[in-house]
């Protein structure tokens, strides 16, 4: 037989330290992820908020919603993107994810735009069904290359290091977006991918004054991200890199500012398993991707 839960629902509760730790420790539970290296840093965001069943001072549930700062068909715009979602083992099952769902939808309506989007693992599709996401696979966006020769003379940064990591902040705050299509211009969630994904990959092209994301997968170089006031063509920026042996570039944003020549557009698996919620996504019926550091 199930209990009776004495659950107390919260919210934008960032400004008490015992229940952001809460929700840290939560989140290493579920998701395996330790946000505590965002916080220490000082990237943590108001704009990212939390939506959560406490049973005392444990959170059981929770769904979070990080609303970014972007640019859709050339519109700016605030778009809630839902991440952080889940229940504890033991409390599944009782509807309170989707009651938290529902909330925070409910909450953000009228501040942001019409429809929201997430990144789903495919066991969690049906669930998200349930609430009323569709999923909406992303496409990819893929160029041959015959080779890449860089001359190397751009500078690995190293996030370790106070200095390269206040030097990305800054291009972050003053930063265009690098699409017009979909664009996120988030400075704190991509500070989170500095840290955390994508930390051995960030290139300072001194000459260009832009930051470039970029590293091998396969002979796939993937580019993920060029972060700075304006966004030069991406084979300018290629020739300060490295000479990666690629035999493809592979943009993870979607292509229309950086000149790319031959650009492929892939349909098919979309890793990232994407949703969108609500209405008026302006892609719907086209090929579009949301920019690797869009991910919260
Ligand atoms: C996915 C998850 C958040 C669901 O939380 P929950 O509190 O159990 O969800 P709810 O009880 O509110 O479920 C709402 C509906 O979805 C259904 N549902 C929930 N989990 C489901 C699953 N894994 N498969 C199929 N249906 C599911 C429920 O049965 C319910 O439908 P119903 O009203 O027809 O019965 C939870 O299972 C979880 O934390 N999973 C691990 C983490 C995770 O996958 N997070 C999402 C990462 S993208």
């Amino acid at each position: 037989m199930c209990e009776p839960l004495e659950l107390q629902f919260r919210s934008q509760y960032w400004d008490d330290p015992a229940a952001q730790a809460e929700y840290i420790r939560f989140t290493r539970g579920i998701h395996g992820l330790d946000l505590s290296a965002w916080r220490d840093r000082g990237f943590w965001d108001e704009h990212y908020v939390p939506f959560s069943f406490f049973e005392g001072d444990r959170i059981v549930s929770n769904v979070s919603l990080y609303l970014l700062p972007m640019v859709i068909a050339g519109e700016p715009c605030v778009v809630p993107q839902v991440s952080g979602v889940g229940t504890e083992p033991l409390y599944r099952r009782r509807g309170l994810n989707r009651e938290l769902t529902n909330r925070a939808l409910a909450w953000c309506r009228g501040l942001t735009s019409e429809f929201s989007f997430l990144f789903a693992d495919l066991d969690a599709f049906p669930f998200y069904k349930k609430c009323g996401f569709r999923c909406t696979p992303q496409h990819r966006f893929v160029t041959p290359v015959q080779s890449l020769s860089g001359d190397g003379s751009a500078r690995r940064l190293n996030f370790n290091d106070g200095d390269d990591l206040a030097l990305l902040h800054d291009l972050a705050r003053q930063r265009t977006a690098v699409s017009d299509e979909i664009g996120c211009l988030s400075p704190n969630l991509l500070m989170f991918h500095a840290l955390y994904t994508l930390s051995d990959c960030a290139y300072w092209v001194e000459e260009l004054g832009v930051v470039a994301f970029a590293g091998m997968t396969g002979k796939t170089l993937r580019v993920f991200d060029i972060v700075g006031p304006q966004i030069p063509a991406l084979d300018d920026v290629l020739s300060y890199l490295p000479a990666f042996k690629a035999n493809q570039i592979e943009c993870m944003f979607m292509p229309d500012k950086v000149a790319l020549a031959h650009v492929r557009t892939l349909a098919g698996d979309d890793p990232d398993g994407t949703h969108i919620g609500g209405g008026d996504f302006p892609y719907e019926d086209r090929p579009f991707r949301f920019p690797f550091t869009a991910h919260a």
